[in-house]
């Protein structure tokens, strides 16, 4: 599985821990930075990562910014993205079973650096359930009509 990654500058610190993550898991990553602790803007990087998982240049992306909320309101305008702001463990585990999210968000000035790593596992081995799920997904696409 291929991740890509971005944060802003408020997301910077826990962009690098989940990043040492990924590799700790061995996973296959771009990292879009940013690479400077320069102020930017969160939309111009929530969108390389949602483009990217859009034309399947990665499979899933993961947002960093403060609160993760800019970065999750940014992705989700981009057809195709179900982008899920998570703090927990379990709407981890509920979001790609459920929601088959393909763009986890979180907010480095809300969850500390351990949370987020098991967060962020959890997200990223857990599948999605499909079933009566199925149909539920469909109507989201729908919307995007
Ligand atoms: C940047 O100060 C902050 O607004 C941003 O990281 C994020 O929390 C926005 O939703």
């Amino acid at each position: 599985m291929k991740i890509a990654i971005s944060s802003d500058h408020g997301g910077n610190n826990l962009r690098k821990e989940i990043v040492h993550l990924l590799n700790d898991m061995g996973m296959d990553y771009k990292d879009y930075g940013p690479h400077t602790d320069d102020s930017v803007d969160y939309p111009d990087y929530a969108t390389p990562v949602a483009d990217a998982v859009i034309k399947g240049e990665a499979d899933r992306g993961i947002l960093i910014c403060g609160t993760g909320i800019g970065m999750s309101i940014a992705a989700n305008k981009v057809k195709g993205i179900r982008c899920a702001l998570v703090h927990d463990v379990f709407s981890a585990k509920a979001t790609r079973g459920h929601n088959d999210s393909n763009v986890l968000a979180m907010g480095e000035r809300v969850v500390g650096p351990g949370l987020a790593r098991e967060i962020a596992r959890t997200w990223l081995t857990e599948e999605f359930e499909g079933g009566r799920h199925d149909k539920r997904i469909q109507k989201i696409t729908n919307l995007e009509k």
